[in-house]
């Protein structure tokens, strides 16, 4: 398995932030399964909480949970350009530059970490990386919620969503290997669910929700 690029992948979301809100802003519009996740997520955690959505490129998975009214939300993510995006998209909502893998929030700071298909372009080192990360900053009962990608190998795109420049390899995870690294740092599995793609309008490939508590 090839490595991961981190200054590669940085540049691909810093070249495509623009295309990659136009393309995926509204996707939840089509996504009945990741809403509801979402609001029973929001709805589960203490009411007044703080919720990091990690790799939040244009932000909406961080507007969604925001407009259930229940937490705090802070968007965070490694792209500036995308967090300048997703601030003057939501000014309603905090949005900080941070790197998943060495992240300056605190430790036990946060009752709910998201991270929807962050950690798609890292090998299974990087997902031990920053799910050690998120169990930091987890308090004690608090909550995480991620996807990926279902499989084996990876795609290379050299022009990702027809941007000159913008390339990245993608990778897919087994969830039976993540569910492992999980629970190797510590987590206690809550609920693995696998779903076939939405036909249309997403890549074809399954997907897993994964929800962890520390
Ligand atoms: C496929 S996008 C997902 C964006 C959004 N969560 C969604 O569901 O549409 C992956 C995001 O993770 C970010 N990312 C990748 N590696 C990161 C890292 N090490 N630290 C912070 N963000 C990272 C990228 O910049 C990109 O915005």
């Amino acid at each position: 398995m090839s490595r991961y690029n981190a200054r590669e992948v940085r540049h691909c979301y810093d070249l495509a932030a623009g295309e990659y809100a136009k393309n995926f802003l509204h996707e939840l519009d089509g996504k009945p399964f990741d809403r509801n996740l979402l609001e029973r997520f929001a709805r589960m955690l203490p009411e007044g909480g703080l919720i990091y959505e990690c790799g939040c490129g244009s932000g909406h998975i961080a507007k969604y949970l925001h407009d259930q009214g229940r937490q705090k939300i802070i968007g965070l993510d490694f792209s500036e350009k995308s967090i300048e995006l997703a601030r003057r998209n939501f000014p309603e909502i905090e949005f900080q530059v941070d790197d998943m893998l060495s992240s300056k929030m605190p430790s036990e700071s946060a009752d709910g970490i998201v991270a929807f298909y962050a950690i798609v372009h890292f090998t299974y080192r990087q997902v031990e990386e920053a799910m050690t990360e998120w169990f930091r900053q987890l308090k004690l009962g608090g909550s995480c919620l991620i996807s990926f990608h279902v499989g084996r190998g990876t795609i290379r795109t050299e022009k990702f969503l027809d941007v000159d420049g913008a390339s990245a390899t993608w990778r897919f995870l087994e969830t039976g290997r993540v569910l492992k690294i999980a629970e190797r740092i510590g987590f206690q599995q809550y609920e693995a669910v696998e779903r076939f793609p939405y036909a249309g309008g997403e890549h074809p490939s399954k997907r897993a929700y994964i929800w962890l508590k520390r």
